[in-house]
């Protein structure tokens, strides 16, 4: 947002998931290059933002609400007329169907709009003032200063601006990375960043990751950390910063979202919804279901009516009518699934479906895999894709003690019929997650409702108010009576 560099140095090759036949095969489509920063150029960007915060006496951070509000609006403005442009760029960078494409569009739109709604909420409430014990104060809510921001690749335009946008409006600057799949769509934005906020407010790099954060970490300036991706990757990155206590965090990590299917549930709409929940964008979703726990009176038919439900899946390219099962974009994901898949048979398990696991190129057809137990990988690791761990259990202490020893924490689904079953679940449930589904699969949204997770899954929590709150800080001018 800064000035836009010329670039010749190193660019990255764009392979899209979606493959051409070639003379040497079925080869990844090569859609397009962006340049590939070095530390240089981050830190050119790092001292923009620095800049234009100017220790909060920026033009950005001191301007009122309301004109903030008005920059944002008019940005949004200017991104809808870019939407099938960005649409497709989503499509053919990391597989997902158009529809769902543009419903991730929408849903981004959307989200700004309740961001704008609910900013001009806490900005008509802190016009009031407060008197306390002879005190009158003027509460209201001020931004922390340089937020760096990372989306991940499954929702790389939402899942980006659910963080950037609030952390923006609130009067922070920002620097921004794209995912490394899912980088060519914020291409046709930049122009909308430059024409709707002053210079330096939102600085893009583009780069690789290893290279580029560590730097802009160790130098202390950052003080968001905002990243909705590995656990690991996470905790590398905070520890890097030189006064980590003076770093705000607001993380959503890794998941291993489990289903409990027990003796009193309606299997029909069990198979369904394990269905959605474990295979919607090929189980690419944090929010996926991941492992599912089935009582032993019903797993033979489940695991047989879940492989029906399964094969009348239709598989293709995204933009086909009725399509939901499309190529996934991590190069190495066949070959990880695949792994996963033959350590579980190795030790005991099956893949029960019909042409579960099968490979072509980026595109793997999901696999059940049946019975899977504690010493196998698909037990405790997170998958991130079409395979679906079918457990049995004969005591409900089992899945909830699978929940205690885990190291995630995000949701649970509970499949059962009996209300006073549910309801002595979910104390035990929610106390070990942060979202308990009753017959349903787990999600994210609505996005007005909180998204966090304990232990390695979350920190901080978003939503469109919450996100409000975690990049600012609340703050009073207090005056004596
Ligand atoms: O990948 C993680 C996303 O937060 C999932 O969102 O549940 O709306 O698909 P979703």
């Amino acid at each position: 947002n800064g000035d836009m560099l010329t670039w010749s140095g190193d660019v990255h090759t764009v392979l899209s998931p979606i493959c051409i036949k070639t003379a040497k095969g079925l080869e990844r489509k090569l859609i397009g290059t962006y340049p590939l920063c070095g530390e240089k150029e981050a830190q050119i960007a790092l001292d923009a933002a620095v800049a234009a915060y100017n220790n909060g006496r920026g033009e950005w951070p001191t301007m009122s609400v309301a004109q903030r509000i008005e920059c944002v609006e008019k940005f949004t403005r200017d991104i809808i007329a870019k939407k099938e442009e960005v649409v497709k760029l989503i499509m053919w960078e990391i597989g997902k169907t158009y529809g769902d494409s543009v419903k991730e569009f929408d849903r981004t739109i959307e989200y700004i709009n309740a961001t704008i709604d609910a900013l001009k909420d806490i900005d008509r409430k802190s016009a009031g003032f407060t008197i306390e014990q002879g005190i009158v104060a003027q509460i209201r809510r001020s931004p922390l200063g340089v937020v760096l921001c990372m989306g991940p690749f499954n929702y790389p335009l939402n899942e980006t601006f659910t963080t950037l946008i609030p952390a923006l409006i609130m009067g922070n600057t920002i620097l921004f990375k794209p995912p490394k799949h899912g980088t060519l769509l914020f291409y046709p934005l930049l122009q909308a960043f430059r024409d709707n906020f002053p210079k330096g407010v939102v600085n893009t790099i583009y780069g690789r990751g290893n290279k580029i954060i560590p730097g802009l970490m160790e130098s202390g300036k950052i003080n968001v950390l905002t990243l909705i991706g590995s656990s690991k990757v996470a905790n590398e990155l905070k520890k890097m910063h030189p006064k980590v206590n003076r770093l705000r965090a607001i993380l959503g990590l890794d998941a291993k979202n489990a289903a409990i299917v027990t003796a009193n549930a309606d299997l029909s709409l069990a198979v369904k919804e394990t269905v959605l929940g474990s295979l919607s964008f090929n189980g690419q979703r944090c929010t996926a279901l991941k492992i599912i726990f089935v009582h032993k009176k019903h797993v033979d038919r489940f695991v047989k009516e879940l492989s029906a439900e399964i094969a009348k899946l239709k598989y293709g390219m995204p933009w086909e009518e009725g399509v939901s099962l499309t190529p996934l974009p991590e190069p190495q994901k066949p070959a990880y699934l695949k792994d996963v898949i033959d350590d579980a048979i190795s030790k005991g398990a099956q893949v029960v479906n019909e042409n579960g696991g099968q490979t072509s190129e980026s595109f793997v057809f999901p696999a059940v895999v049946y019975p899977v137990t504690k010493e196998m990988k698909l037990y405790t690791e997170e998958q991130f894709g079409p395979v679906i761990p079918i457990v049995s259990f004969d005591d409900i202490e089992e899945p909830i003690n699978y929940l205690i020893e885990s190291t995630h924490g995000q949701q649970v689904s509970i499949f059962s019929d009996d209300h006073s079953e549910v309801a002595a679940l979910i104390d035990p449930i929610v106390n070990q997650v942060s979202r308990v589904n009753i017959n349903c699969q787990c999600q994210r949204g609505p996005d007005v409702f909180p998204f966090t997770g304990r232990k390695d899954s979350a920190e901080g929590t978003l939503s469109v108010v919450d996100a409000l709150r975690a990049f600012s800080i609340r703050s009073l001018v207090a005056t004596k009576l």
